[in-house]
């Protein structure tokens, strides 16, 4: 049967590591993950118990396409408590994860063939996804001096319908401050592109907070899940925050595309909102395990890396070592038990010389690793093994 132009979106390399982790498992191997982009802990305890509770009570149908009233409400709250925003509820919409914001927000926005700026390296579906719409990702390869982010001089003269960026972002798990985040917003409305904010590692950080869009700016799309700090990616549940005068447009996409996000996980994230001390002991580990990275990769022979503020990964250059991401992820995985991710998920160009670390696991995990990792480097003679 004949395929669209639009279907030939490139896989998920991660999704390949993943793949031959497991099959080296089944072979009986014990690997580190450091490769997916995920909580290794469940939806806090007091999501499961609200769940339960609800599914006695009734029989959870449909929601409202923009979702329940009361988790738009308590989402709304969230800002005024993380940056002082004072957000009217009505402009929340409850998507199934930020990936069912990604669909509503370029369907709403962009027409066949429209620009839409995007950084490299960058999360790699905003460029599949906008390709499977019949529009045009343009990657913006970022500098190290600009913290692998995008800056306004590079969008000048780009003809961008839209800009999106991510702070913290993935892979890098660099943020932008508030003087680099309104420098983007001005140069893409100044060229008339819609400004896009992907917000889903909001509340991973650790030294300074992360700067949501909505403190510079009410005409934007802000994007949002609860997979990451609330530590629920597989119930599929996220949210956008749209201009007042957006909001009627994406909910009627969203009761085409959607009908609604999942009853069941959006009474679940509801009950998250409010289970603060376990989120803030996950956020302890996370912390925990990046102290151990900044020190270890180093030690590892891996010295060349983007500074992690936010979000649960380590982005390395690795040029010194490699001009194959590829093999070199699949030698580590095979010497030494550990999956990391090749930089070309994430930057087509140039991450044949990059990996992605994550260190979302338990941080016992994350001492085997690392120390894996040194031996590996020592035995290759990348390192001198200390005594
Ligand atoms: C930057 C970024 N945005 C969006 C997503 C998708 O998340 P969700 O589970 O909310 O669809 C991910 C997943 O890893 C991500 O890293």
């Amino acid at each position: 049967m004949r395929n669209s132009t639009r279907s030939g979106v490139d896989p998920f390399i991660v999704m390949d590591v993943m793949e031959a982790a497991r099959k080296a498992e089944e072979a009986g191997r014990h690997i580190i993950h450091m490769e997916v982009g995920q909580p290794g802990t469940g939806a806090p305890k007091g999501a499961n118990e609200a769940l339960a509770k609800a599914m006695e009570q009734g029989p959870l149908g449909y929601t409202v396409a923009l979702g329940l009233p009361a988790l738009r409400q308590r989402i709304a709250r969230l800002y005024g408590d993380w940056y002082d925003v004072d957000l009217n509820p009505d402009r929340v919409v409850i998507t199934p994860g930020s990936s069912g914001g990604f669909l509503l927000t370029f369907t709403a926005l962009f027409d066949s063939r429209d620009r839409v700026g995007i950084g490299a390296p960058g999360y790699p579906s905003y460029r599949q996804i906008l390709k499977a719409l019949g529009l045009v990702p343009v990657d913006l390869p970022t500098a190290p001096e600009n913290r692998l982010q995008p800056v306004a001089e590079d969008i000048q003269g780009m003809d961008l319908k839209g800009l999106m960026v991510a702070s913290p972002a993935n892979p890098t798990g660099t943020m932008l401050d508030h003087a680099s985040m309104g420098a983007l917003i001005e140069a893409a409305q100044g060229q008339g592109a819609s400004f896009i904010s992907d917000e889903i590692y909001h509340g991973l950080e650790y030294e300074a907070k992360a700067v949501t869009a909505l403190e510079l700016t009410d005409e934007c799309y802000v994007i949002n899940s609860f997979s990451k700090y609330f530590s629920m990616t597989g119930w599929r549940v996220g949210w956008m925050v749209v201009p007042e005068d957006q909001v009627r447009v994406v909910e009627r996409i969203a009761q085409n595309m959607f009908i609604c996000a999942p009853h069941a996980s959006q009474v679940a994230a509801l009950a998250a909102m409010d289970c603060e001390d376990e989120l803030q002991a996950n956020l302890d580990v996370y912390r925990r395990n990046r102290a151990l990275m900044l020190d270890g990769l180093p030690k590892a022979g891996f010295a060349n890396i983007a500074p992690p503020d936010g979000a649960f990964y380590v982005y390395a250059d690795v040029s010194d070592l490699t001009n194959d991401s590829r093999a070199f992820a699949a030698e580590v995985l095979e010497k030494a038990g550990v999956a990391v991710t090749p930089g070309l998920d994430f930057d087509p160009q140039r991450g044949h010389t990059t990996l992605r670390f994550s260190y979302a696991r338990a941080t016992a995990d994350i001492e085997d690793g690392l120390e894996r990792l040194r031996l590996f480097m020592a035995a290759r003679g990348a390192i001198r093994e200390q005594a």
